[in-house]
């Protein structure tokens, strides 16, 4: 029987029946518009951490707030009927102990509406997955280059090559077992992304990893071409919408110099016109 909840929103275990079926389809979202645009077409719809250098122009996550991830996880939900929505708990709102992670997660599932949250770290965020778990928190988590770690990582590099490919697979593994009900892996060998979707019994989430991933997400404004400063190889452009943008405001301004706009039908008479 299907977890389905009230109104049809996927639960996470809905998501972690998944496994090995069709694939998971998932991108970010921050806003309501944009939320509705993708609620018929994805599973689940992550509020990531990615917000604040998309839309508030940050250079890292690190400096996003729990509270930026409430205001943005509450915009989000009064767009979506369909899709189930993740948050991501932001650098330093779980990593200090496991009760801080509960209090903010808790926080994040009570004044969002969220399905889920989601958080960074494989081995050593394990025992705070399983305490959140065995309280009620639904947890994504999220292995490979976890961005909040990128001054201990050196940068937003491929990870786990070579040698390296064991550890990632032990934090994948270990996830597991502590009970998420899937594993984001972000920018890793597709070879290795593939070993680990075989190994680990919940669905894995690619970024930057490979098709044989049981879901893929992208950042929304990443693949609509609307964040443009710098594009990972793993962000395929379904659309160049920023372009597009630019060009719409260019062409207002110069209407506007140009006395062009507004036209006749953009402004009032004196009086109504008679039916
Ligand atoms: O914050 C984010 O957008 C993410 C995705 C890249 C998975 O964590």
């Amino acid at each position: 029987m299907s977890a389905t909840a009230h109104k049809g929103v996927p639960l996470p275990d809905d998501i972690r029946a998944r496994k090995g079926g069709v694939p998971i389809v998932s991108l970010t979202a921050y806003t309501t518009p944009m939320a509705q645009l993708m609620d018929a077409h994805c599973d689940f719809v992550l509020v990531g951490d990615s917000v604040g250098m998309v839309l508030h122009g940050l250079e890292s996550t690190l400096g996003v707030t729990l509270e930026m991830m409430i205001l943005h996880g509450r915009a989000v939900k009064r767009g979506l009927s369909r899709a189930m929505m993740v948050v991501d708990m932001p650098f330093g709102s779980y990593e200090e102990s496991r009760e801080q992670a509960f209090r903010n997660a808790a926080r994040i599932m009570a004044e969002t509406g969220a399905g889920a949250v989601k958080l960074e770290g494989g081995v050593q965020m394990a025992p705070t997955i399983a305490f959140l778990t065995g309280r009620g928190i639904p947890v994504m988590a999220h292995v490979g280059l976890t961005p909040q770690s990128i001054n201990t990582l050196g940068g937003y590099k491929v990870q786990g090559r070579g040698a390296a490919g064991e550890a990632l697979l032990a934090d994948a593994r270990a996830v597991a077992e502590a009970g998420a009900f899937a594993v984001v892996l972000e920018k890793l060998p597709a070879a290795l992304a593939d070993r680990v979707t075989e190994a680990v019994d919940i669905p894995t989430i690619g970024i930057g990893a490979s098709a044989g991933c049981d879901g893929q997400i992208l950042v929304v404004d990443d693949m609509l071409g609307l964040f443009t400063a710098f594009k990972p190889k793993f962000v395929k452009r379904y659309a160049s919408l920023g372009d597009q943008a630019e060009g719409a405001i260019a062409t207002y301004a110069a209407e506007v110099r140009a006395r062009a706009f507004p036209a006749p039908e953009h402004v009032f008479a004196d009086t109504e016109p008679m039916k």
